[in-house]
């Protein structure tokens, strides 16, 4: 007898796979076959001329490969490691106040609309939408104060079947817009009820992540509350730190007790290898030894710097002191997904450089590595043909959501 045969594979691709591995920053893999099967992790990649005897071993037969066109390619899927889902509503306008006056004069208004729920369903279809049609299999986002209408993000989510982070926003300080600002004792108990709830629902990939909203926003109740509660739940945490020079001027005064703003969120247990800190501008190395020491990672957003005028992120200083570093990635989630390494699961977009719409052109001068690099910075959406989460064909979106 031999042995019994696995479960039937969800998929099994053949054709050109690039991904990134720890020795090489872009491996193209020509004449590849890649199996995932029904829990969505992936369980081979190899060449092509194994194809016999992973057939044998995995129980496929020719019919069950789908092939790829030589102008095809999968690559991993996008991680956007901050992203405002509220914000969503007014993406591409509104960028000409710096951070603080941006803040109150167009941010907290809006988000203050998101305790309605028929407001709040719009949007974050509309963004959850958006995002994966472009390519984003895995965010990281920010919702708002209002714990009902963040657990409805979550739900979304996973409808959508996008691999996600979600934070109801915490902030218990606000002068400018008062109506747009927690009580500390309901800022807790609903930080509470939200990671409560969503834990409950059982989403696959959706996790909840306490997020104090910035220094400004809190007091130091609120931050000591926060970081005993990530620390009891052991759960990820995400917030923003020296984004521009008036912003780190304000936690100076609010927070005169404390050296720097790093520490502020150091000693309040809110700085672990489960934090990742957007923006960062403005960061002495001192802070960057910290960030370092405690493993936690950095979200690099250059174009929400260069609107708001916010500053420039020196990464090169970053990644000498040896900090995790994301564009809007580096979730703590390289264990499962990030490149195409068996074991992993199978977050994927199908690229197909040749569509009818494509937003550039190939040459026949052009090698493999070139046309990868056309779509890299000239591509978008019409050339991102299929996307997979889990194994999960997310897009094109299907009847049912
Ligand atoms: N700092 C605190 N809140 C925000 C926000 O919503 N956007 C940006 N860019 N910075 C912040
Ligand atoms: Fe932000």
């Amino acid at each position: 007898m031999g042995s019994p045969q696995p479960p039937p594979l969800a998929h099994v691709f053949r054709g050109t796979f690039v991904h990134s591995s720890r020795s090489q920053p872009m491996e193209i893999l020509h004449e590849h076959l890649l199996g995932v099967d029904d829990s969505g992790t992936i369980v081979f990649l190899e060449q092509s001329d194994q194809q016999e005897q992973l057939a044998k071993k995995w129980g496929f037969r020719t019919s069950d490969i789908r092939e790829l066109s030589n102008y095809e390619f999968f690559m991993p899927g996008m991680v956007d490691t901050h992203i405002h889902a509220p914000q969503y509503s007014f993406t591409g306008t509104r960028v000409d106040l710096p951070l603080l006056q941006w803040l109150t004069t167009y941010t907290f208004p809006t988000e203050a609309k998101y305790k309605d729920s028929d407001f709040a369903e719009e949007v974050y279809t509309r963004v959850v939408r958006r995002t994966l049609k472009n390519g984003t299999t895995t965010a990281c986002y920010f919702a708002t104060i209002y714990t009902d209408t963040s657990l409805l993000l979550a739900e979304i989510l996973d409808k959508f079947g996008q691999r996600a982070f979600v934070g109801k926003v915490c902030m218990d300080v606000n002068d400018s817009v008062p109506q747009y600002k927690e009580i500390t004792a309901d800022s807790v108990q609903e930080t509470e009820r939200f990671v409560k709830e969503l834990l409950e629902k059982k989403y696959p990939r959706v996790q909840p992540i306490i997020t104090p909203r910035f220094g400004p926003s809190c007091t130091e109740d609120l931050l000591h509350a926060l970081g005993n509660l990530a620390q009891a739940h052991d759960l990820h945490v995400q917030s923003h730190i020296s984004e521009n020079e008036e912003e780190v001027k304000v936690v100076e005064n609010m927070f005169p007790a404390y050296q720097n703003y790093t520490e502020l969120y150091d000693k309040n247990k809110l700085l672990t290898s489960k934090t990742v800190m957007a923006h960062a501008c403005h960061l002495s190395e001192e802070e960057l030894k910290l960030f370092s020491l405690r493993g936690a990672a950095i979200s690099h957003c250059p174009s929400s710097n260069f609107s708001l005028c916010s500053g420039i992120l020196n990464v090169q200083m970053v990644l000498k002191h040896d900090v995790k570093l994301g564009l809007g990635t580096a979730l703590g989630l390289d264990d499962v997904i990030g490149n195409f390494e068996v074991g992993k699961e199978f977050d994927a977009l199908l690229i197909n450089t040749k569509a009818s719409d494509s937003p550039f052109d190939l040459f026949s001068a052009d090698n493999f590595e070139d046309t990868v690099q056309k779509f890299l910075y000239l591509g978008d959406d019409r050339n991102i043909s299929e996307v997979y989460v889990a194994g999960k064909q997310v897009v094109p979106f299907s009847s049912s959501v």
